[in-house]
């Protein structure tokens, strides 16, 4: 079976083919992020606009590399949220107008699903149920993942996704953006027992991140007067920073774990390529006799293999979509 998806909700256009799930025959993304590079972040007018100039020749693509042609399609599934509405809006009708003149079904995924499913786009998968931290710029969600589209949201941030306070912290450090991975980079350098930021710890398996990243702030600006902002510094700073998210997010999956009987957690979303988080989790699952999944990084950050892989166990189940598919900014799972 080959399934033709689409994953637009955010600042990447991105198109797969998929073929039974979980064999990737192409994963074309197109990242905007030159384009959002100069704001700090992701303009959402802008977003949706270069989604529509390129959408077309991604698609194109990702059937050339593929090796086939729109008639050998069998489905056709798209991100439907949440996100940006003007960015999944040009996903959702290139998605609706390919499976209309097909006549091929539509699958509607949810993109936090879609994260969740990229766990299973290797040999390797996390047997039921199990934790999976969602941790990405736009989300940060601890989801019970008892079987195929079973899922109960134990946790979920109150305020900044993980990504989004990396992000801001390196904006306010003007390391450049998007800050999570210049933060990983530059944190290897420095001491994460440098500066002691508050774990912030809310009721359940919530999170709060907004706090350490003004503690950042707050700290950098009372020093401001004398201190000298070497690399040593930053590096000190930003590794203090990484250490006090890192602790909470690994506590509370290991709680999490732990409390509803699962043998692993399962990492998605762009943090999850953050070096320091994969090894503290492996270590204190160790501890704690769990173990991990990590997708490979392409498959982390938003990339359309994730969201036709999800399709396929909804095809399997003939959960279709029809032509009224709408774009849900905060759809929920
Ligand atoms: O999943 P994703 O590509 O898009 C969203 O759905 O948001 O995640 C992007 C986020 C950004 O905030 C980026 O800074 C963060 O993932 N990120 C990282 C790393 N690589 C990407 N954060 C920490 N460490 C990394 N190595
Ligand atoms: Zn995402």
């Amino acid at each position: 079976m080959l399934i033709l998806s689409i994953e637009t909700s955010c600042d990447e256009t991105s198109a797969a083919v998929v073929k039974n799930g979980s064999e990737v025959l192409s994963n074309v993304v197109a990242s905007q992020v030159e384009f959002h590079k100069k704001y700090g972040g992701i303009v959402p007018e802008i977003a949706s606009r270069k989604h529509i100039e390129v959408i077309n020749p991604i698609i194109k693509e990702a059937l050339d590399q593929a090796n086939i042609t729109f008639n050998d399609v069998n489905a056709v599934a798209v991100t439907y949220g949440p996100g940006l509405v003007g960015s999944l809006l040009v996903g959702i009708c290139a998605a609706k107008a390919i499976a209309w003149s097909l006549g091929v079904p539509l699958i509607g995924v949810n993109h936090l699903e879609g994260h969740i499913y990229a766990n299973f786009l290797t040999q390797n998968t996390p047997a039921f149920p199990f934790i999976c931290l969602i941790v990405s710029g736009g989300h940060t969600s601890l989801v019970l993942v008892k079987d195929h589209g079973k899922y109960e949201t134990l946790g979920r941030t109150r305020d900044d996704a993980a990504g989004e306070a990396y992000d801001k912290v390196a904006r306010f450090l003007n390391l450049g953006y998007p800050g999570g991975p210049i933060i990983d980079k530059l944190a290897k350098e420095g001491n994460p027992n440098a500066v002691r930021f508050t774990r912030p710890m809310p009721e359940g398996y919530d999170f709060s991140f907004s706090g350490i990243k003004t503690a950042v702030v707050n700290y950098v600006n009372k020093l401001q007067e004398t201190a000298t902002f070497s690399r040593r510094f930053l590096a000190d700073l930003v590794s203090s920073f990484q250490q006090a998210v890192v602790d909470v997010l690994v506590e509370k999956s290991i709680r999490a774990a732990r409390a509803y009987n699962c043998e692993s957690i399962a990492l998605a979303g762009g943090v999850a390529a953050n070096s320091a988080l994969r090894n503290r989790l492996e270590t204190k699952a160790k501890e704690n006799e769990l173990e991990v999944y990590t997708p490979p990084v392409k498959y982390c950050t938003d990339n359309a293999a994730m969201i036709g892989c999800a399709a396929c166990y909804k095809f399997q189940d003939s959960k279709f979509s029809d032509l009224k598919l709408s774009p849900v900014a905060n759809a929920k799972i």
